[in-house]
């Protein structure tokens, strides 16, 4: 059995993915929006990047369109629309558990930050990249190894690693297995949640390339979550920029990094390294906020 690309297109007139005020809170404080009224969306074959300091709800926002958000947690409020090439624009949180099961792996995968954590230690790399092409593709015998083979190729890793467990791999090499796992359907959508912030800078830069050129060849839509706006400019089409649960500021990447509106923004962007990679050590002013917050309250969202 092959896969027919041509038959996943989505609609090319419409985002592949627009959230509309998605709202989260714990279920027991219904009231304390961690990620409050967000709206955005990634269009065909683009990336969106998602951008903002630790605690600020990025994550969140990634599980809630994938429907994982944990037993603690609730939607509270918004819509998830997915460009679906076979069922036109579907809602996904009024999906049931079953449905959103065979979305996920197949039409939209996600990559995590901890590859350690996503893979089985007691499993070889070959068959967790089979596992999703056997359940969702019916794949088995010899295209099934075929395709493990030809997806390993493509992420670098030559096709005999297939029998390697992944603690016989180095962390950029689990990272590209993790990144041959979520392209091996050929999502529409891939989320990527900080997926190359545990690697060395070198191998960052390798992952990120391999990513942006998987992106174009199979035309795939790109959510990528990072706190860091060197990345950002690196491969970024779009750019929201999250505080606090909020979106502050989003538009175009040059709209956001070359012309910020948003005191916060300017600030992120002031630690940005320079031309000649040295960290300014300019520390996040945040004189600008008012109301609810204090700038003490900010300065611990930074260190949470
Ligand atoms: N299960 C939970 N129960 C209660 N609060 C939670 C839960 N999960 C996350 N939070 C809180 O929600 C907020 C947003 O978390 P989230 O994981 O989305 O942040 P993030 O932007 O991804 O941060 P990081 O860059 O550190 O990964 C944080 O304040 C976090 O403590
Ligand atoms: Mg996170």
């Amino acid at each position: 059995m092959t896969v027919d690309l041509q038959t996943k297109q989505p609609a090319q007139s419409l985002p592949l993915l627009q959230l509309e005020h998605v709202s989260i809170s714990p279920k027991k404080m219904p009231h304390r929006l961690l990620v409050n009224d967000v709206s955005f969306s990634i269009e065909i074959g683009k990336t969106t990047c998602v951008v903002g300091e630790s605690g600020s709800g990025k994550s969140l926002t990634a599980l809630a369109i994938m429907g994982l958000l944990s037993n603690q947690l609730t939607l509270n409020g918004g819509r998830v629309l997915f460009n679906d090439a076979e069922n036109g624009v579907i809602d996904l949180t009024k999906l049931d558990d079953e449905s959103l099961r065979k979305l996920r792996g197949d039409k939209i995968a996600m990559i995590f930050q901890e590859p350690m954590t996503s893979l089985n230690p007691v499993l070889t790399v070959g068959y967790q990249i089979g596992e999703s092409l056997t359940t969702h593709l019916g794949l088995r015998g010899e295209h099934l190894n075929s395709k493990i083979a030809s997806l390993l190729e493509m992420v670098g890793i030559p096709a005999e690693r297939a029998q390697s467990y992944p603690d016989e791999l180095s962390g950029g090499q689990r990272q590209r297995v993790m990144i041959a796992m979520s392209i091996a359907c050929e999502p529409s959508l891939l989320i990527a949640d900080e997926p190359t912030t545990a690697l060395d800078v070198t191998v960052q830069a390798q992952i990120l390339k391999l990513l942006s050129e998987l992106k174009t060849r199979m035309n795939m839509g790109m959510l990528f979550i990072t706190h860091d706006f060197g990345v950002v400019a690196d491969i970024a089409d779009n750019v929201v920029v999250m505080f606090r649960g909020q979106i502050v500021e989003s538009g175009t990447r040059e709209q956001v990094l070359c012309n910020p509106q948003h005191p916060y923004t300017k600030a992120l962007l002031a630690c940005v390294p320079d031309a000649e990679g040295e960290k300014r050590l300019k520390p996040i002013d945040y004189s600008w906020l008012t109301g609810d917050h204090t700038a003490a309250e900010a300065g611990e969202a930074m260190h949470e």
